[in-house]
Order: C-alpha cells, then sequence, then structure tokens
C-alpha cells in the first residue's frame, strides 16, 4: 500500500518539476514555476519519508530545524546582486550531500558491493566532491573574498586534467578491488583539488556559466545517486538538473561567442587593459561628455526610445530609476522598449529580473533579435552601463576578442546615450568603438544618480 502511495507521489514531485521548468523559462509564468518546484520538492521529500523507515526522527527534526533557520534569512534577504554567489552556494551543500550519501553507501555496503554499483558511486563521488570545492570557490570569487582574477600559471590545463586523472585511476583501482577502502579518501581528495584548481583558473566574470556547469555535474551526480538507491525521483530530478544546467551554459556560451573549453580552460580575465577616466582622446579621436540637460533636450524631439541596459544599472542599482525616466518619457506619448541581450550583466536572465522588480511592463523587454531590426528608426538608445553587447568590434573587427559575438545595434540609432562612470573597457577588456562616433553623447557618472539628475531635468522642462 505505502509503496503504491510513494509512487504516485512520486510521479506527481516529477510532473511538478517538468512543469517547473516549462513555467521558468517565461517571465510572465517564473513566479509560479518557482512555486511548483517547491512544492514539487515537497511531495517528494514526503514521499521519501514515507518509502524508507526512519530510524531517528530527532535528527530528521534537527536538521530541518537548522535547515529552516539558515536558509529563511537567506532567501529573504539576499540582494539580486547576489543571487550568482547564492546559487553557488547552494550547488556546494547540494553536491556535497550527495558525495557524502554516495561515500556512505559504499561503507555500508562493503564487502558486497558490485562492479556497477561501485562504478556509479565513483563516478557519482567524484562528480560530487569535485562540484562542491568548485561551486566554494565560485562563491568564494562572487563574493569579493578571494580575488576574481583567474590564476594562471604555464602548464595549469595539463596540472588540471591530470589532477582528475589521478582521481580517475584511483578510482578503476576501486571498482577492481572494493574492500581496499583506504583508497576512497584519496579519490575524493583529488576530486575536490581538481574542483579547486578547475575554478582558480577561471575569470570571476565567467562564473556564471560555470555555475551552469556544476548544476549540471550536481545533477548528473544526483542521477547517479538515484540508481544506485533505486530511487526513481532523484534520478529524474538529476537528469533534469543536468540537462537544464548543460544546456542554460551552452546558450551563456554561444551568447558570448565562446566555447565551453575557452570558457573553462582559457584563463579569459587575466589581463586587463588598463582603465582610464574622463573623456579621451584616443588615436585623435575625441569622445564627446554631455551633460544631462543636452540629454533631457534631445529628448524634446524624440518619438522612439530604446534603454539597453547592462551590468552597470545593476551594480548601481539604477532599474527603478530607469522606470522612472520610462514612465516621464511615455507620459510625454514617447513610445518607449528596453533592449535586452542574452548575457547582459553576469547572470542569465539578470536584466529580466532587476527591470520586473522595478514594475516594468514585461511587453515592453524586447530580446535582442526582436530590437535589432528596430534601431535605424529608433531616435534615442540609452545605455545604461552596458558596454561588451553594445560593441561594433563585435561586427567589424575579426581580431577582437568580440568578434562574432551578437550584439545590440545601438550604433544604428539615430542618437546613443552612454551612461557610465569612465572611458573603463567592460568584462571583456576591449574598448568600446562606439565611444566615439558622432551621433554618441557620453554621460559620465554612477548610473542612478546621472538618471535621478535626468528626472529632475525632464520634468523642469516640462
Ligand atoms: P560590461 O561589458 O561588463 O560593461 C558594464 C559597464 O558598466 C562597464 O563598462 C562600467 O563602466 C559600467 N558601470 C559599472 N558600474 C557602473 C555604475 N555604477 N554606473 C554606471 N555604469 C557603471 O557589461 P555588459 O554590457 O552587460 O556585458 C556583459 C559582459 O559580461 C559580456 O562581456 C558578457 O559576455 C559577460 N558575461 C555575461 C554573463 C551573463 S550570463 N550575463 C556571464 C558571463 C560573462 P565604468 O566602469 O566606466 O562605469
Amino acid at each position: 500500500m505505502n509503496d503504491t502511495i510513494v509512487e504516485y507521489l512520486y510521479v506527481i514531485a516529477i510532473l511538478f518539476f517538468v512543469i517547473s521548468l516549462k513555467w521558468l523559462s517565461e517571465v510572465k509564468t517564473s513566479r509560479y514555476g518557482n512555486w511548483i518546484a517547491a512544492s514539487g520538492m515537497a511531495v517528494a521529500i514526503g514521499g521519501t519519508l514515507l518509502a524508507y523507515q526512519v530510524q531517528r526522527i530527532d535528527l530528521l527534526i534537527i536538521a530541518i530545524v537548522i535547515g529552516v533557520i539558515i536558509g529563511t534569512p537567506i532567501a529573504l534577504k539576499v540582494p539580486m546582486t547576489a543571487v550568482p554567489q547564492r546559487t553557488a552556494a547552494s550547488h556546494a551543500f547540494g553536491s556535497l550531500a550527495v558525495a557524502l550519501v554516495g561515500t556512505a553507501e559504499y561503507y555500508q555496503r562493503l564487502p558486497n558491493i558490485d562492479v556497477f554499483t561501485l562504478t556509479v558511486l565513483c563516478a557519482e563521488m567524484i562528480l560530487g566532491y569535485l562540484t562542491f570545492m568548485g561551486s566554494c570557490i565560485a562563491f568564494a570569487k562572487l563574493q569579493g573574498l578571494i580575488p576574481g582574477k583567474p590564476f594562471v600559471y604555464g602548464g595549469r590545463n595539463f596540472v588540471s586534467l591530470a589532477t582528475l586523472g589521478v582521481a580517475i585511476a584511483l578510482a578503476v583501482y576501486l571498482i577492481a578491488n572494493p574492500t581496499h577502502s583506504y583508497i576512497l579518501p584519496f579519490m575524493a581528495g583529488f576530486a575536490v583539488l581538481f574542483g579547486f584548481l578547475l575554478v582558480m583558473a577561471i575569470g570571476g566574470a565567467d562564473m556564471p556559466t560555470v555555475i551552469a556547469i556544476l548544476n549540471s555535474y550536481a545533477g548528473m551526480s544526483a542521477a547517479a545517486l538515484g540508481f544506485v538507491l533505486n530511487n526513481q525521483v532523484l534520478i529524474v530530478a538529476g537528469a533534469l538538473d543536468g540537462s537544464s544546467g548543460f544546456i542554460l551554459a551552452v546558450i551563456m556560451s554561444n551568447a558570448m561567442n565562446r566555447s565551453f573549453t575557452n570558457v573553462l580552460f582559457g584563463g579569459v580575465g587575466a589581463v586587463k587593459i588598463a582603465a582610464s577616466t574622463g573623456p579621451a582622446v584616443e588615436g585623435g579621436r575625441t569622445a564627446q561628455a554631455f551633460t544631462v540637460d543636452d540629454v533631457a533636450t534631445i529628448l524634446e524631439d524624440a518619438r522612439s526610445v530604446v534603454f539597453v541596459p547592462g551590468y552597470g544599472m545593476a551594480v548601481a542599482q539604477a532599474q527603478h530609476v530607469v522606470k522612472e525616466v520610462a514612465d516621464i518619457l511615455q507620459s510625454q506619448g514617447i513610445d518607449v522598449k528596453y533592449g535586452i541581450h542574452p548575457v547582459a550583466g553576469r547572470m542569465p536572465g539578470h536584466m529580466n529580473v532587476l527591470l520586473a522588480e522595478a514594475q516594468v511592463p514585461y511587453d515592453q523587454l524586447w530580446e535582442m533579435d526582436r530590437i535589432n531590426p528596430l534601431f535605424p528608426e529608433t531616435d534615442v538608445a540609452i545605455v545604461v552601463g552596458a558596454n561588451d553587447v553594445t560593441n561594433p568590434a563585435a561586427r567589424t573587427r575579426p581580431d577582437s576578442p568580440l568578434f562574432g559575438m551578437p550584439i545590440m545595434n545601438v550604433d544604428k540609432a539615430k542618437t546613443v546615450v552612454f551612461i557610465k562612470r569612465s572611458m573603463s573597457p567592460g568584462f571583456a577588456g576591449v574598448e568600446n568603438e562606439l565611444f566615439y562616433l558622432p551621433n554618441t553623447m557620453m554621460v559620465f557618472g554612477d548610473a542612478k544618480k546621472v538618471l535621478a539628475d535626468l528626472v529632475a531635468a525632464l520634468k523642469k522642462q516640462a
């Protein structure tokens, strides 16, 4: 009887997980997606409690209480800009849990452990332990606890891969000699070391892609554990997690026009072009600095305006004041849209989340492919703390690291207003030619401050 109920509960949980992925893929339904995923997890936990005989209910309750005490403030207090590191922390805990359960299974099943089970367990433990350490390093880099710069040295990829090779060789030895349990800590140790070396060599700004890849590893390792424990919900949830993380990492890499191997082993971000401040003359070209009053004057005659937000909007937390400017323009009959590049910011959907928080209507958010054909008819494109995602070098300069990356064609708009603090390059460290074009107005300053001043100037003008 219990078995049938458990099976039904597992089917419901799996259904909820699948629906949640569908809903999470659209901004409009994403909140429901979150709720149904959480409900699916609650059903899966209920089913699992029914499926097994709980020996020590007190330990279970203590674990739940500790989880609630730590989890609730994290969920309520972590700011939107810290979501990438929060995600890294949950991956670290999730993969450590999977790796420890796998380790416990190995010791419990000794000495009668078949080759298939041990092979799956070893793969699961290696993935789990390396994901744990990799996620801890990703967390530390994103939180600024350690420098975000990639830790690069000659032969680093060889050293990293050799470390993984040793972990795999130890796993093969353990599978051939299951009772030689002293091998296990060494195997786990080398997996941890590989996770450390792999992520240390990756730049802080590539962490979102790395997190998606680690997410994929954690999912695969959970699915492998599901086979060992004969637990269907773990197999399906792990497979969904593994494949969605992988797909996300592929989408991000494509949108940056970089290969997976380049993200993982390229050491991108080790060399940064020196930042300059203030208006600059470069090769005889001068970038023109303007004031908010100049921008307000230009906007007076505009019929259509497109905001192009980027990482700087997130840093400045300028989304609310962007919406304020947009509201004023709309009240004057100006058509307002927001152009969203798939990798603007530092995590997938970064701009969508911030603008949704500022109550920007979803139908004003235009994805890159839809908005690009509209730029030639746009009067003013206002770039708020975005840089790489607007750089025309991606179209015109084969020697540029950005070459081939799809960009927002803001340079085709009649006027481009660039709001940023200095002439510094963006994440890719590449200078932006757009700053020097005759139709570009540079407005230097913190995005929130500049836009607040623009609100005042527009109100004064009205
Ligand atoms: P970036 O190219 O990094 O440019 C952001 C700009 O914002 C900087 O040039 C900076 O210039 C400006 N800024 C910073 N703080 C500011 C503030 N308080 N007020 C005003 N401006 C400020 O960002 P993007 O255009 O969004 O492009 C994203 C980059 O990140 C791409 O290269 C992409 O490949 C990479 N990336 C994205 C992701 C995802 S999933 N989104 C993942 C990995 C990598 P100043 O210092 O002069 O102000």
